[in-house]
């Protein structure tokens, strides 16, 4: 539903903390043209100061809306809920991105039958995240492009057709992040027992790391594994390393577990 003249609906957000201020001001960069409605407990002067310059109703009276969006703590599920409830109306999408949260979950809680699953992840904070979505078979074609507007506007969305693999999703993209942060501190680690100073380890690692990001990110259509090959001449320093990376028990089998653990973790949560 972004048009280029604004995302359109009205929205309310329960919970704006890290994740749901950063929705909040996606939407704000999309220039929402609804009203949109803010419930938190304990507002940041961020989000006051966002809520006075755009007109947003922080916790302010309760009227249906297009779309509720769920961001509180999965454990705050009842709270939330009750919080959300005088905003969903017989036309109302409930967008919720409570990790390990099912639409079964939701729709015990809240009196609506359109309901999307979503699992965002931290780069929503700079506009930069991808989320996994799913929706419920009584969300309409309208409800889910306001879905995907809202949340498009932190980041990419791809859509599944099956709600268990938003678990995959979890263990591949909602955590992904931390692994990259990660492989950037064993980077650093494996500089310094090589004989640079710790800091200057963690400073071209880290660099390496955001740099080689965003050289993928300005690259759409070449796959990683093409820009790996353009920087591996044969037989040089970097086929060296990879020979290390590509055995059979280097990262390839690493991130297979790593990943298949995170599912695994991802379903308990979901009980
Ligand atoms: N951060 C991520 O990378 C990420 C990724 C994917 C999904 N998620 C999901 O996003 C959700 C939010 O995560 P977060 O990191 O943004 O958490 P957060 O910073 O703790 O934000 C949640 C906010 O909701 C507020 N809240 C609690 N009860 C409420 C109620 N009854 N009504 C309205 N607001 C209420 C909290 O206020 P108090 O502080 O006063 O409790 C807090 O400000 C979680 O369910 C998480 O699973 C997060």
């Amino acid at each position: 539903m972004t048009d280029g003249v604004g995302l359109r609906g009205s929205v309310a957000l329960v919970g704006a903390g890290n994740m749901g201020l950063a929705l909040l001001e996606g939407w704000t960069a999309q220039q929402v043209t609804g009203p949109v409605s803010v419930i938190e407990p304990q507002p940041s002067q961020r989000l006051q100061d966002l809520c006075a310059e755009y007109g947003y109703a922080l916790n302010g009276a309760a009227a249906p809306r297009d779309a509720v969006v769920l961001a509180v703590k999965p454990q705050a599920l009842d709270s939330g809920t009750v919080a959300a409830a005088p905003f969903v109306g017989p036309a109302t999408v409930v967008v919720s991105i409570l990790a390990g949260k099912r639409i079964s979950d939701i729709a015990a809680h809240v009196p609506a039958q359109a309901i999307v699953r979503a699992m965002p992840n931290t780069p929503a904070a700079i506009g930069r995240g991808i989320a996994g979505a799913f929706s419920s078979p009584a969300t309409s074609a309208a409800q889910r492009a306001l879905a995907d507007a809202l949340l498009r506007a932190v980041g990419a969305v791809e859509w599944v057709d099956d709600e268990t693999l938003i678990d995959a999703v979890t263990a591949v993209s909602g955590s992904g992040p931390a692994y990259v942060f990660y492989f950037a501190e064993c980077l650093a680690a494996a500089g310094a027992e090589a004989g640079l100073p710790a800091a200057l380890a963690a400073r071209l690692a880290r660099v390496t790391v955001e740099g080689a990001g965003e050289l993928m990110h300005r690259q759409p259509e070449t796959p990683p594994d093409e820009l790996r090959r353009r920087v591996t001449s044969p037989g040089g320093t970097t086929a060296a390393a990879l020979e290390v990376l590509e055995a059979a028990d280097g990262l390839a089998g690493l991130m297979r577990r790593a990943v298949a653990a995170a599912r695994r973790r991802a379903e308990e949560l979901s009980g």
